[in-house]
């Protein structure tokens, strides 16, 4: 038995890891190499109730947060034994070596968004890459009793479906075009769908929604697509958003506007409790609210001038590095400007408490895969979700029953399989999804999205660009038909939350050319 992972970033080597320390083989197959996965460049931490500050963290609470910042949205189930887990996580993480922050009480944790108290073990703001590269190593030591075999530099092309159930995956190597079916279940760590939105969100571009778009195609239900978390401070740099991180908020950053010509700290006067930290789809709505009153500026600045020394020194040097080398300024001398940038998609592959798709065989975790967010992702919980849920997939693909052929064998491309979306079409579906999912959504931006996206499906367009197109579709739609707002779906036509008809899934499926949506209800809670 063979199973194959399609990506090597956080929960691809999370599964890698998981199935080579049980003695199953596993493929590990990637666009690139681990070193230039989207998890390198996440930044301000990881969540786990360690409690090393004191203040009677505990589990619950790391998972009440987790729930009120998703809007209730999240299958609680699941959110359970992320955040019960989370402590043991991070503590492996630490032994493995990774240089968390450390004083004599153990891990050093920070505050992040949405939660309160303090629960964010970082790296300085280079978390991810740390994390990644500790996973690396401990990859390489199954490497080299053939457990894990790597292709690096190969693109997913296709599933092998028949009737429901997976028995393998379709690559081609990058650099020579070679075609070869790997056999096998398929356990998808692909990222998220950054390409739907190319050049305006902090990820990478390698993530570029094909994956999404072809296992949409394919019959595998996404859901919760509307849900497009806006970070709320970025800073347009050429061809993306750079990412402030929410550490320099943690660690006392603050946002202001100037009102009259004098700094308002408006999230500050409005939360007293958690003040900037309220969860990212609140900041970056307030965001706008201010910058479109009269008296107000229209630019929204964080303020980290007040952050002690040894605090920039110790936790936020590469934070202040970054800003001056892509945007020539020093924080801690002056205010930056930010504003919300897309950073994260809460939607993706549906999968349910075990990482299991509607296709049999086939499994998600990580970004692609919808899960533990809700409505509104906390951060710190992504690198989490990754690491926990590309463990949870692999015990489960280990425990379901599989008698495939796990053989590697050439299997040339078809005309379609090779097509790829043209660079200006990828720019004009951009341009017109970011213009109507805005972070306060309007209905006739979305219906006008929606004719547009339909008249451009025309014959004219390869199989890849028409995949794409009906994702997007798909996106516009699930946002339309949500009509109330929650988390990071907000309408200026349904301003409040309808727990009643809404507290579901959107499910979107793809059938005989045609997009099914329909709203499932979350599983009820086991009692903890
Ligand atoms: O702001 C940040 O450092 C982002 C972290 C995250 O999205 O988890």
């Amino acid at each position: 038995m063979s199973i194959n992972i399609i990506g090597a970033g956080l929960a691809g080597l999370s599964a890698a890891l998981t199935l080579a320390g049980q003695g199953v083989a596993c493929r590990l197959i990637s666009y690139a190499p681990s070193e230039r996965a989207q998890s390198v460049m996440a930044e301000g931490g990881i969540n786990a109730a360690l409690d090393t500050a004191g203040e009677h963290d505990t589990v619950e609470e790391h998972y009440a947060d987790t729930i009120r910042g998703g809007v209730y949205l999240a299958d609680e189930n699941a959110v359970w034994g992320l955040c019960s887990h989370a402590p043991e996580i991070v503590n492996r993480l630490d032994r493995l070596g990774v240089p968390f922050s450390h004083n004599d009480k153990g891990i050093v944790q920070r505050y992040f968004g949405g939660q309160k108290k303090k629960r964010t073990a970082y790296v300085k703001a280079s978390t991810g890459k740390m994390l990644v590269t500790a996973l690396i190593d401990e990859v390489r030591k199954y490497e080299v009793q053939g457990l894990v075999t790597r292709y690096p530099r190969h693109r997913f092309v296709r599933l092998i479906t028949d009737h429901g159930v997976c028995s393998g995956v379709q690559l081609a190597d990058r650099f020579t075009g070679e075609a070869t079916v790997s056999g096998g279940a398929v356990i998808m760590a692909c990222g998220g769908m950054a390409g739907l939105f190319d050049g305006m969100t902090t990820g990478s571009t390698h993530n570029t929604s094909d994956a999404a778009a072809m296992l949409f195609a394919q019959g595998v239900e996404l859901a919760n697509l509307e849900f497009v978390q806006y970070h709320p401070t970025t800073i347009g740099i050429s061809g993306k958003r750079l990412l402030i991180s929410e550490a320099a908020r943690g660690e006392g950053g603050r946002l202001f506007v100037r009102r009259n010509g004098e700094p308002w700290y408006f999230m500050e006067e409005k939360y007293p409790e958690l003040k900037n930290l309220m969860p990212r789809d609140v900041v970056s709505a307030e965001m706008v609210g201010v910058t479109s009153r009269d008296d107000c500026e229209d630019q929204v600045y964080l303020d980290m001038t007040g952050i002690e020394k040894t605090i920039w020194k110790t936790r936020l040097s590469d934070l202040r590095d970054q800003c001056i080398h892509y945007i020539a300024l020093d924080p801690v001398r002056e205010p930056i400007p930010v504003s919300p940038g897309i950073h994260y998609f809460m939607g993706g592959i549906r999968v349910d408490e075990h990482h299991r798709t509607n296709i049999r065989n086939l499994y998600a975790a990580g970004e692609c895969a919808c899960q533990y967010h809700g409505a509104n992702r906390l951060g710190g919980n992504s690198l989490l979700g990754a690491i926990y849920g590309g463990r949870v997939a692999a015990e489960t693909a280990m425990r379901d029953p599989s008698d495939q052929d796990s053989e590697i064998k050439a299997m040339p491309l078809s005309e379609s399989d090779g097509s790829e979306v043209s660079p200006a079409l990828a720019a004009k579906l951009s341009a017109l999804l970011y213009r109507s999912l805005p972070i306060l959504r309007r209905e006739g931006e979305m219906q006008q999205a929606e004719q547009e996206l339909r008249a451009m499906l025309t014959p004219a367009l390869n199989e890849a660009e028409k995949r794409r197109l009906y994702l997007a579709l798909a996106m516009v739609q699930s946002a339309l038909n949500r009509r109330e707002s929650r988390g990071a779906h907000k309408r200026t036509d349904y301003p409040e939350r309808d727990d009643e008809r809404f507290r579901q899934q959107s499910v979107v499926s793809f059938r005989d050319g045609r997009i099914t949506l329909a709203l499932r209800e979350i599983p009820e809670r086991r009692s903890i």
